[in-house]
């Protein structure tokens, strides 16, 4: 991926331009050390990115969404506030809830964990991909069938997760979906009709 910052506005100085300027003389004793300074320009002639925003493509659902983000964007504030995919949710923003759960090359992952750029040239498959209201996967359909939530807030990344699990483990036992769902929480406690759920998805003829 090429490198590319927006041409700076005179009010903003970024860390590349003020190393620039410091290398070429300008006098800023005590700001920074030399070793800090040798490790930024190393860095830059490494490729790091940023600080400024930069092109990404991102595959969402199938589709190649170009966007700039900053990057430490996170791919769940990607998703979220510039692609408008809301159904992963933050809640703990720390890697602990599962809500923002989405799967990257069919594995899930917390993509409040993970960069933007992280993502790039992997298929990122959020609740939206899984299905639509008129053509439900069958974990979907499982959780409309046993109810399996209360507020929704989870529902997303539980279905999400529970997608992947059900692919991967379509013999499994009770044990074992509780055990592979543990990476997910519900403040509501829906886990009894969860349970229900996910355990139907497995029998479900066709997969999901
Ligand atoms: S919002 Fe990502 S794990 Fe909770
Ligand atoms: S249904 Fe409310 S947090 Fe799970």
């Amino acid at each position: 991926m090429s490198e590319h910052h927006d041409t700076p506005d005179v009010t903003s100085v970024t860390r590349r331009g003020f190393l620039k300027g410091f290398g070429t003389g300008t006098v800023a004793t005590g700001l920074l050390s030399s070793t800090a300074v040798h490790e930024a320009m190393a860095a830059e002639k490494n490729g790091v990115l940023g600080p400024g925003e930069i092109p990404i493509t991102l595959k969402v659902n199938g589709r190649n969404r170009q966007l700039n983000v900053e990057p430490r964007v996170t791919l769940l504030d990607a998703l979220r506030n510039r692609l408008d995919t809301t159904g992963p949710k933050k809640v703990c923003d720390r890697g602990t809830c599962g809500a923002c759960t989405v799967l990257l090359d069919g594995q899930p992952v917390y993509s409040c964990s993970m960069l933007a750029v992280e993502a790039e040239g992997r298929a990122i498959t959020t609740v939206e991909g899984l299905g639509t209201p008129d053509k439900m996967n069958a974990v979907q359909q499982a959780f409309v069938k046993h109810d399996a939530q209360q507020c929704g807030f989870c529902t997303p990344g539980f279905v999400t997760a529970a997608t992947a699990f059900v692919r991967k483990n379509p013999n499994a036992t009770t044990d074992e979906i509780c055990k592979g769902l543990g990476g997910n929480l519900c403040r509501c406690g829906t886990y009894a009709g969860m349970l229900l759920a996910v355990a139907d998805a497995t029998k479900a003829k066709g997969g999901v």
